[in-house]
């Protein structure tokens, strides 16, 4: 199969959607990449690196497009990237359909074969290739945290660890899944005083099993909420309620009762946030203030390391592009199930539930849609 890396377009995206490495997976297994020039150059990643790996360079998006097999992205095509795509072409990226109808009109209309990582899914309920980037900004939200405790930032001027003689900042996560659980790993590691609140009993026993006194797993009633994030010097947003908005556990009132400086990294914020004052921010300006309290709501945390982030988001994806390539999309698709999950649009049907039921388009069964 002929497999097809455009650089990404979308502002301020430096991520890539494969990595050397993985292409020379790809060529090892007798199938043939293109890389458009510069694709990976925002994380240091040369034409000459690809070409060590095996790749053909091309110099423009459009010819990458029109020769290409299958297209594996990083972010959603952008309309100039859409128009580019053609019938019985596999699309492989984050696509995030529901609430973008224009750009489900136009795969609509490609009848290109759309495949989201964001609706694969795994066997123990997870979904495999969203994880990632939880891991990246859980991890990432104790250093932005961290960042906003310093003085300079409006924080209360504390290091999170403390020194000998002086007491650790103590930290509370709210939500101790994919990201709680990654930030408590970095804020035990940087010496913090760290509790984690969730509602599942399974999670908060794992934290225990993992983190022993290091980390108090709390479970997450209004009360204990109340008592934890009023104490807080820095507070951790990491709730998911999947499918639904983050629900507002921190209320204006809690914000207007926590410490003067006291920081909030809602991470949550690409759900709405889980903190009745988030609101979204970007890198350029990820703070802002409100009753002393500082917010961080940088919706795309993983884009401010995007070189660790394309590691990681790669070594989730190319088990699933190797399936694809190798069997072509029917077979590797019938013979997956958590694949078929990922199967958002082909040949002008949307086969995700959601995303139909949220446009207003006709449900047509992926494995129905495959075989017709
Ligand atoms: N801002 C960013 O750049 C960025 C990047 C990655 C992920 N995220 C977001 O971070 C959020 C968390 O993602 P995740 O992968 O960790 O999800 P997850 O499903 O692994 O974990 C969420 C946890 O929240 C817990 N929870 C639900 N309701 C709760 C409540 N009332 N009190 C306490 N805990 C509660 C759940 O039990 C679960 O353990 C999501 O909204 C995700 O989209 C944001």
């Amino acid at each position: 199969m002929i497999i097809g890396v455009p650089k990404e377009i979308k502002n301020h995206e430096y991520r890539v959607g494969m990595v050397p490495a993985s292409v020379r997976e790809l060529i090892n297994h007798g199938h043939e990449v293109i890389v458009e020039t510069n694709a990976g150059i925002g994380i240091g990643f040369t034409d000459q690196d690809y070409v060590d790996a095996g790749a053909s360079i091309i110099n423009q998006a459009s010819d990458v497009f029109a020769q290409a097999e299958m297209i594996v992205k990083v972010k959603e095509p952008q309309a100039v990237e859409r128009a580019m795509l053609r019938e019985g072409q596999i699309l492989f990226t984050y696509l995030h359909l529901a609430p973008d109808l224009p750009q489900t009109e136009d795969l609509i209309k490609s009848k290109a074969i759309c495949i989201a990582y964001e609706t694969v899914t795994d066997d123990f309920g997870g979904l495999p290739l969203l994880a990632p980037m939880s891991e990246v900004a859980g991890r990432m939200s104790i250093q932005a945290g961290a960042q906003a405790l310093e003085k300079s930032n409006a924080g209360r001027g504390m290091l999170l660890g403390g020194v000998p003689g002086v007491e650790p900042a103590k930290v509370v996560i709210i939500g101790g899944g994919m990201v709680g659980n990654n930030a408590a790993q970095m804020a035990v590691g940087m010496g913090a005083d760290v509790v984690v609140l969730d509602r599942n009993t399974n999670v908060l026993r794992k934290l225990d099993a993992q983190f022993g006194n290091k980390v108090k797993a709390i479970y997450s009633t209004a009360d204990a909420l109340e008592k934890h994030v009023l104490d807080a010097d820095l507070v951790i947003g990491g709730v998911l309620i999947p499918g639904a908005a983050a629900p507002k556990l921190v209320t204006k009132e809690h914000i207007k009762s926590m410490k003067p400086g006291a920081a909030i990294v809602d991470v949550a914020i690409d759900q709405g946030g889980c903190i009745e004052t988030s609101k979204a921010t970007t890198h350029a300006e990820p703070t802002y203030i409100v009753d002393d309290v500082v917010h961080y709501c940088v919706a795309n945390m993983p884009g401010a390391v995007p070189r660790t982030s394309t590691f990681a988001l790669n070594n989730a994806t190319l088990p699933y592009i190797l399936q694809i390539a190798n069997k072509g999309h029917v077979q590797a698709l019938l013979d997956n199930k958590h694949l078929l999950n990922g199967l958002n649009v082909i040949d002008g049907q949307v086969t995700c539930q959601s995303v139909a039921e949220n446009l207003g388009f006709e449900y047509v069964d992926p494995a129905v849609a495959l075989i017709n």
